[in-house]
């Protein structure tokens, strides 16, 4: 079957291309997940352990997923094909599967983010913490969740419909130095509260050395990671595609990786502080991701003025952080339909919406759904990393040694 993408589009230069990766691996992941699991995980040992896994084994991976990507020059579904033969069809539905799964509960739960922001700024903040049980279940309960997942939604599609250039690179070129800029005030800021002292150390300094080789601590690096870093889910590979031949991976995997780690670090240098000095500290060890929405909004509604104002900008920063994973999620199943039926941009853009929308409901309707949905998420994803690195690192030679 002819498979082959007509006058495929390319990123306008290096740093667009770089922005976009950054913008898809920063996002609610680095806001709440990082922090969380080191809470979770043993602090300092947890902080070890994630960048011992990103350095070892997510940064090869990165690699393997731009190269795939750029050599191939087709979407994530039909790279692994082209590369190795039908009998990686599996990858490819993998790569299709887990980006439409994602971006499903993905939807919702910026439509949490997008009302706290609104409610920050308009109406106000649950002011101590038996408000803020109502307060969650006010925001992920009820159909108006549907307007949020809906816009969330629809504003992703509708800037991947506008394409590579005047879409996706634009949006980020936009959007991430917004997001440096409001990261960098809310780390100064925290930095000035009360405990904050009492914050950085819980999450850097308490260190046990036994929980480094804790298993459950180390799956817990291992799925932050490729989740953060939107590994093993086929967006790396459909953002390589659109590279030039001239582009040196390593590199710009190992400065993608810093900045999503990064980013990781400095919101725990703002979520922390928020947790030690409004005393909300017993709310973390019961957290799913419904947490950050307890948490840090009950956390900065103690601070009158001054705490909603900053409530304003963190879930401003949550969204913005989210939109441009979002789109990179989108990006998958869209360029898929584009590349293996020769469809509009446009009307690709469309159906990823429609089908992504549907499948979400179940998400709208239930936390237990999205939180179980997310676990398997994660660990496909892990699944599929390990599969781009077999193929590239061992198939994929073994067959080029064949050929010639
Ligand atoms: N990396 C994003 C985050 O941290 C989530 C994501 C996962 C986006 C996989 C794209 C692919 O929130």
């Amino acid at each position: 079957m002819e498979q082959k993408s007509i006058q495929r589009e390319e990123w306008n230069n290096k740093l667009g291309f770089i922005l976009a990766a950054v913008g898809s691996a920063v996002g609610l992941g680095n806001l709440w997940g990082f922090a969380y699991s080191s809470s979770e995980g043993g602090g300092a040992a947890f902080v070890i352990l994630y960048i011992f896994v990103v350095l070892i084994v997510c940064i090869p991976i990165f690699v393997a997923e731009f190269a795939l990507g750029r050599n191939t020059n087709v979407s994530a579904y039909l790279a692994p094909i082209k590369a190795a033969g039908n009998n990686w069809a599996p990858l490819g539905w993998l790569f299709i599967i887990a980006p439409i799964a994602i971006a499903s509960y993905y939807a919702v739960v910026m439509s949490w983010t997008g009302e706290v922001f609104l409610l920050s700024l308009f109406d106000g903040l649950p002011k101590n913490a038996s408000e803020s049980a109502n307060f969650f279940k006010s925001i992920s309960t009820g159909n108006h969740v549907f307007i949020g997942q809906l816009f969330s939604l629809g504003l992703g599609s509708y800037i991947v419909s506008g394409g590579i250039k005047k879409g996706i690179e634009k949006l980020n070129l936009i959007c991430m130095p917004i997001l440096f800029l409001i990261l960098f005030l809310l780390v100064i800021w925290a930095a000035f509260l009360g405990k904050a002292g009492e914050g950085y150390s819980n999450l850097l300094l308490n260190f046990d050395i036994k929980q480094l080789t804790n298993p459950t601590n180390i799956s817990l690096a291992f799925s932050q990671a490729f989740f953060s870093l939107s590994l093993g889910i086929g967006v790396m590979i459909t953002y390589a595609s659109y590279l030039n031949k001239k582009s040196n991976l390593p590199k710009q995997a190992i400065q993608i990786s810093f900045l999503d780690t990064l980013v990781g670090l400095m919101a725990g240098l703002i979520t922390f502080p928020i947790i030690y000095t409004f005393n909300m500290s017993s709310s973390i060890s019961e957290s799913t991701i419904g947490t950050l929405f307890t948490t840090i909004p009950t956390g900065l509604g103690q601070y009158g003025l001054v705490g909603r104002l900053m409530a304003v900008l963190f879930f401003g920063l949550a969204y913005i952080a989210a939109i441009t994973s979002m789109v990179s999620l989108l990006e998958v199943p869209v360029s898929t339909l584009i590349d293996k039926f020769n469809l509009k941009r446009k009307y690709a853009s469309i159906y990823s919406f429609l089908l992504i929308f549907v499948i979400g409901i179940p998400s709208v309707k239930s936390i237990s759904f999205l939180d179980n949905l997310d676990s398997i998420a994660r660990t496909l994803l892990i699944g599929g990393g390990f599969l781009v690195a077999f193929l590239m690192g061992s198939v994929l030679p073994r067959s080029i040694r064949n050929r010639t």
